[in-house]
């Protein structure tokens, strides 16, 4: 087994200021063991913090994980409860030892939908951690990319209600978008051999370089985080330009 990427060793490429995440596979992980899809869920959750504790040691300031899409509402009530009760979970166990290792820890999504307890758990955390600066962690919970531009309008009309939205700009949704203080993810990772993006970061993804794998997310592991950084590490970010080896 390679050893772990120590600090970002990616030749001449920029390191990845922000990497975006689609945990996916937690329940096919779980059936082909003959457990509950909830095994899988729990599975997948324990391997957060290593990923992140590695993204913060090579120099990576955002990562952004999806843990919970507004589509989700959709699957049984007691697989959504148990997600719900992961989520609480979490939030109780980690804030600590996030203070301890400077994680900043950020939610974003439709909170209005989580009990009231959930809540008031996300709010309490976001304070606690708020001064953090290694790294910045963001789950996105009952979030969706079409939920966040139409929220992001809203927003911007309810702020300035006298200006006509012939005078809307990019910026503009951009500043009123849940993820505006951090970077476009430079890379996103979807596990679980799905390739789609499942309305995650819609606007915030233009640019990013899509990473599919079909390791499950309970079997994702630093070994496998560092693959996705070393393909990273090749690509040919254009934006739309000619390279300087194409233009010659
Ligand atoms: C991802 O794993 C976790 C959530 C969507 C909450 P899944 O639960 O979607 O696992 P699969 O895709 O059914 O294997
Ligand atoms: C995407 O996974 C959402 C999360 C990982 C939270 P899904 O399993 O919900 O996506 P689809 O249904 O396969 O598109
Ligand atoms: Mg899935």
């Amino acid at each position: 087994m390679n050893a772990p990427l120590t600090r970002w060793q990616a030749g001449d490429g920029a390191a990845p200021r922000h990497v975006a995440v689609i945990m996916d596979g937690n329940g096919r992980w779980a059936k082909k063991r003959g457990l509950p899809r909830t095994f899988g869920h729990s599975s997948g959750a324990r391997q957060v913090r290593a990923l992140v504790e590695h993204c913060a040691d090579l120099g990576i300031s955002h990562v952004t994980l999806f843990a919970f899409s507004s589509e989700n509402w959709k699957r049984p009530a007691d697989e959504v409860s148990s997600l719900m009760s992961l989520f609480v979970l979490y939030l109780e166990k980690e804030i600590r030892d996030m203070n301890l290792n400077g994680v900043r820890l950020k939610v974003i999504g439709d909170a209005s939908r989580f009990d009231a307890r959930l809540q008031k758990l996300i709010a309490d955390a976001q304070s606690q951690t708020a001064g953090n600066t290694r790294i910045t962690l963001t789950v996105a919970a009952n979030y969706g990319g079409r939920w966040d531009m139409l929220e992001a309008v809203r927003r911007w009309q309810a702020a300035h209600p006298q200006r006509p939205v012939s005078e809307l700009s990019e910026a503009d949704i951009a500043t009123y978008l849940s993820m505006a203080d951090a970077p476009d993810p430079d890379l996103l990772i979807r596990t679980g051999g799905e390739s789609r993006v499942s309305n995650f970061l819609l606007w915030q993804l233009a640019y990013a370089e899509l990473y599919f794998t079909d390791v499950l997310w309970p079997d994702f592991s630093v070994q496998e985080l560092d693959k996705a950084l070393a393909w990273y590490a090749d690509k040919d970010r254009r934006f739309g330009a000619v390279t300087q080896s194409v233009a010659s």
